[in-house]
């Protein structure tokens, strides 16, 4: 079993990791509204990554025999002025989540909870990737500014995204 702050912490991890989900659904959405059928699809290929991490913790609490308690999702944003605050928007929320997991990783040291120190870990290292990959595409939507040939360029690069769940299982 976990201790009771550690599963409400997981639980809220949970609620974290499925929000992404429904907020970079939103984003594809803004985007497929846009045109930009590319930008739509590497927020798709982000939501379905996120899915995988909510099961992530869903499976690990399970698996400790302990009880998974689903609470309500915040409506997410809808609108974006522009792509680059759309991603902009994207990195920080990444950054955020990087605080959560950091968050929870503090909680199971002080509570000598190894086994979730370990399964946390993995999301320690995903973070990094996770803002890496955000930035990125903020700097290439900056160096583009208003040139549309470059933005063209760039749905058509994130267009080829895909999402491989043996991956993101650690498989
Ligand atoms: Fe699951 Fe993008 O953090």
């Amino acid at each position: 079993m976990l201790k009771k702050v550690m599963s409400e912490k997981l639980n809220n991890q949970i609620n974290h990791e499925a929000f992404s989900a429904y907020l970079y659904y939103s984003m594809s959405a803004y985007f497929e509204s846009i045109n930009l059928k590319g930008f739509a699809n590497w927020m798709t290929m982000q939501a379905q990554e996120e899915i995988a991490h909510t099961h992530r913790l869903f499976t690990y609490i399970n698996d400790k025999g302990d009880r998974v308690l689903l609470r309500a999702l915040e409506e997410p944003q809808r609108d974006w002025d522009s792509p680059l605050a759309c991603i902009e928007d994207a990195y920080n929320h990444e950054c955020f989540i990087s605080e959560c997991i950091n968050e929870c990783v503090t909680l199971a040291l002080q509570e000598n909870d190894h086994a979730t120190n370990a399964m946390l870990q993995w999301f320690v290292s995903e973070q990094v990737e996770e803002e890496a990959n955000a930035d990125d595409l903020v700097q290439k939507l900056k160096l583009i500014g208003d040139n549309s040939s470059g933005l063209y360029m760039l749905d058509a690069e994130l267009g080829k995204r895909t999402f491989d769940p043996a991956a993101e299982a650690g498989q």
